[in-house]
């Protein structure tokens, strides 16, 4: 079995105790994935597995055999950036960045779930289409904390995206 991080296959680690985080981080080198809380309360190691959000903190590398791990240095096609990173720079959704990779992959995984009409707890019909709005947003986007406070510029750069890739 693999573990594939950013398309790219990798044995899984023989120590069954590390953490995905620690894995990317320090045997990777993949250091934009960030080590905030390393308790599960801040989002900042947000990260894809198979396109879903999980954080890395919480998880263990071995859970993760013969499953795909995107993270921020995965999201790129070489120079160009993902219309979200680059709608982060154009609505100044950051400040300090510390948070932003965390922020990003929780808003491609967001994007992921308003495609497959996945409700949140403020959805108020489960029956009907998911609608991007900005208290749906801010709901999906709860658990990514930024100390800077660049949650409004975030939100526009998501509500843009949302309105041109949905
Ligand atoms: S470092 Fe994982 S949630 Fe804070
Ligand atoms: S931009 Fe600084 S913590 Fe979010």
């Amino acid at each position: 079995m693999t573990i594939t991080i950013n398309g790219q296959p990798y044995d899984p680690p023989a120590d069954k105790r590390v953490s995905l985080l620690d894995l990317l981080r320090e045997r990777f080198d993949l250091v934009g994935t960030k080590k905030g809380c390393n308790q599960g309360a801040c989002g900042a190691c947000t990260v894809l597995v198979d396109g879903e959000r999980i954080l890395a903190c919480l998880a263990l590398a071995a859970q993760y055999d013969g499953r795909s791990v995107t993270t921020i240095e995965g999201l790129a096609n070489g120079e160009d950036l993902h219309p979200l990173q680059a709608l982060f720079v154009q609505h100044d959704g950051l400040q300090c960045g510390y948070c932003t990779p965390g922020q990003i992959m929780s808003a491609v995984a967001l994007g992921n779930e308003f495609s497959r009409d996945a409700p949140s707890s403020v959805t108020s019909d489960l029956d009907g289409p998911a609608t991007p709005s900005r208290e749906e947003i801010r709901e999906r986007m709860s658990g990514n904390l930024c100390r800077c406070g660049a949650h409004n510029g975030m939100i526009d750069a998501i509500v843009s995206y949302l309105s041109e890739h949905s």
